[in-house]
Order: C-alpha cells, then structure tokens, then sequence
C-alpha cells in the first residue's frame, strides 16, 4: 500500500466536483468525526469529507442515526472543520431538522453553515423533501441528496437490506435523483442498491453520483471512515473494504502499554523528568 501524490492542492469546491465527473475523474470521499481524523484523512488525499450522522453509530455507540441532535452535528462538524485544509467538507443534517418544514430547515441549514464553517450539507430523501431542498439551496448552501438505503427512515424500511431490487423503487430513485438535480443539488449518495441501477441514475444526470454500495460505475465512492480503517470488527456488509485492521493493532498497543504499566516498565529512566 503506498500513499496517494494530490497534484492539484487546492482547496475543493462543489463546482470542482461537478467539473471531475465531466472529466471522468472518480472522486474519493470519507466520512470523519474529530479534529486528528479529519486531518489524517485531508493529508492522505480524500476529495470531501462527510460529517455523517454515522456519528450516532460509531461515535456514540447508538443503534441507529436517529438519536444524534443538531448540537451534537455542529460540536463533530466544527472539530472536523478545523482539521482540514484540502477536502471539501460536508455535513448531515440530521433527522428530525428538515423534515417539518422548509422554513424550519433553511434556519437549521444555516446555523449549521454560520457555526461550523462547513462547506456544504447532506440530506435524505427526494420529492418529500424538495420544498427544504429548494429552500436550502436558495439561501446559497450548496447539499449533496442521498437516495436508496436512508438511514434516518431505518424505521420505516425495517431492515438495512439492498433497497431499489424492485422496478417501483428503482422508478422513484430515478425519478428522486432527477428532481435533486434540477433543483441545483451538487452531488447525491447512492447507498445500498443494485450495481447496474447505480450506472445508470451517473449516466442520466450530470451531477456526481457517490456510492456506498452502489457498484464501481457511478462517479466516486463514499465509506465510513471507522469501517474502511477496521476500527469496526462486528459489521462486515459486502461494500465494504477494509484498508487496515486496526481494532486488532490498537488492542495489541494497548495491551502491551497496560502490560508495560503493570510489570513497572513504563516509564523508564528517559521517560521521566
Ligand atoms: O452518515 C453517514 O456516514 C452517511 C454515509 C454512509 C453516506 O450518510
């Protein structure tokens, strides 16, 4: 494994990713949480960074996305910002702050963007939420849609299965990612649904289309940043690739400090004042 030479070190905007899907050039994304992450995953090369509601997984330990507040989003968006010089930084709005109304979701889009400095935001869902959408994008904050497997609607789905199998779903997912487009979205998620589904929505708008479990054929690719780095041992989907293990070397350093501590090894002569 080597480490990715970024020849273009500008910081990145919406409109450089537009602009690398007509050129063809996949776009590399990664969600983060916390300050030391963030500017690990920015020095290395991501394209964007994602503040996911995820977060509510893997940060807090919840079993869904739907617990995490807009307070908390601003605390992990506001650390992530600060780490990063390079990646164009997106954060989720999360569940409950848009769906009400679009006068309530442009005042939560906004206090997102004055406190965090982020770049722009990510929300779930298509036609039911376009008048937020609209209003958002109208304001000048800039979203990312995500389409297919919506965490935030677990509830309703009842399972994390592959959605969009069935021609129903797959009709309104197509019909979603182009009303999102038209309305000025920049990028939208597609998680969790058939290969061939996503190659075809990248084909039929001109707005980059990141997966997660979506195939290799869309423009760029999205993974939670725990999950690709083997922080996560228990969840192992098939989309998932994992870059390193390090449950097994953090388990292992830690191990042999409390071993160190325990048998008076640490510290030593040098580590000491
Ligand atoms: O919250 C998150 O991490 C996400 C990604 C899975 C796309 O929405």
């Amino acid at each position: 494994m080597s480490k990715y030479i970024v020849e273009d070190t500008r910081k990145v905007t919406t409109h450089r990713f537009i602009e690398m899907k007509r050129k063809g050039e996949k776009i590399a994304m990664l969600t983060a949480y916390d300050y030391t992450m963030a500017s690990i995953i920015d020095g290395a090369g991501v394209d964007a960074i994602l503040v996911g509601d995820s977060a509510s997984n893997v940060m807090a330990g919840n079993v869904t996305t739907l617990p995490i507040t807009l307070d908390q989003m601003i605390y992990h968006a506001k650390s992530v910002v600060r780490g990063v010089k390079r990646a164009l930084v997106v954060v989720d709005m999360p569940f409950g702050t848009y769906q009400v109304n679009a006068d309530e979701a442009v005042k939560n889009a906004i206090r997102i963007m004055k406190e965090t400095h982020a770049d722009a935001l990510k929300l779930e869902g298509g036609e039911e939420i376009l008048p937020s959408v609209r209003k958002i994008l109208d304001a000048g904050i800039p979203i990312m849609g995500h389409l297919g497997l919506t965490p935030q609607s677990i509830n309703k789905f009842g399972t994390y299965c592959v959605r969009a199998k069935d021609e129903a779903e797959a009709d309104k997912l197509k019909h979603d990612a182009k009303l999102l487009a038209d309305a000025g979205c920049f990028a939208i998620v597609l998680e969790k649904i058939p290969a061939s589904l996503g190659e075809q929505v990248a084909k039929e708008v001109e707005i980059p289309i990141i997966g997660i479990g979506a195939g290799g054929k869309v423009d760029g690719q999205i993974l939670v940043c725990t999950d690709m780095l083997g922080m996560t041992a228990d969840f192992t989907p098939r989309f998932l690739r994992r870059y390193a293990d390090l449950n097994t070397i953090i388990g292992n350093a830690v191990g042999s400090y409390v071993g160190d501590v325990k048998e008076c090894d640490f510290p030593n002569d040098k580590e000491q004042y």
